[in-house]
């Protein structure tokens, strides 16, 4: 029998250095001869792709909170079902930039959609397929904001104010480590090879 893959996500606010980290982990994991694959959301197959166009491009209040929380959930649900577990029962493991607490943060944290209709629609949407492992990458919104100021484009959620994403970084620190959910807090006000020196020891330290 072939052995489930190992599903390891990234989630943090805007510039907290998550694709950064989670491609160094991918790179780590293919040197170390894992077969692995990086992907993203929303995102990661070609229907999931044209839902993120969607979601990113346009007025930042373009969508009615429950609408776009939906479309984030259609999203998933076909990457879910077309990339992820299909990865996992070949005994590929998947590193994943955002999922399921991305949502909770921006929609439900951010806009105010209820938790627990976000949390219904993880049951539902995503069969319970909870990631093994979660890194939160942690930034005070403050950094944040002046990160992203040194980008050239800037996505709908990106032009919220900082109250927004005050919101949303608080709702990441607050997560807690649950039987279902193994989240890791990183402190991301560091440089990238110390951030990616703390990943790297714990999947060492855990993994192999
Ligand atoms: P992206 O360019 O990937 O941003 P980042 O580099 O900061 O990850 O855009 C993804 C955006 O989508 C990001 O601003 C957060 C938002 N998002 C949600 O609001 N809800 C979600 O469930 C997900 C997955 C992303």
């Amino acid at each position: 029998m072939i052995k489930r893959g190992i599903f390891i996500t990234f989630e943090g606010g805007e510039g907290s250095g998550k694709s950064t980290q989670a491609k160094i982990l991918y790179d780590y994991l293919i040197q170390r001869q894992i077969s692995t694959i990086l992907t993203r959301e929303p995102g990661g197959t070609e229907q999931s792709e044209e839902i993120r166009n969607i979601l990113l491009s346009g007025n930042k209040n373009k969508w009615d909170g429950v609408s776009e929380t939906l479309l984030h959930y259609a999203s998933r649900r076909e990457h879910l079902k077309k990339k992820i577990i299909p990865a996992l029962e070949k005994g590929i493991w998947v590193v994943c930039d955002r999922y399921c607490l991305s949502t909770e943060a921006y929609q439900g944290a951010g806009y105010g959609v209820s938790i627990n209709f976000i949390k219904y629609l993880e049951k539902e949407v995503c069969e319970d397929l909870n990631p093994d492992l979660t890194f939160i990458l942690d930034l005070k919104e403050k950094e944040s904001l002046k990160r992203l100021e040194r980008r050239n484009e800037n996505n709908r959620y990106e032009d919220l104010d900082i109250g927004f994403h005050k919101k949303v970084s608080k709702y990441f620190k607050s997560a807690k480590k649950t039987k279902k959910n193994n989240f890791i807090i990183i402190n991301a006000d560091n440089t990238i090879d110390n951030v990616s020196k703390k990943i790297i020891l714990y999947i060492k330290q855990n993994f192999f």
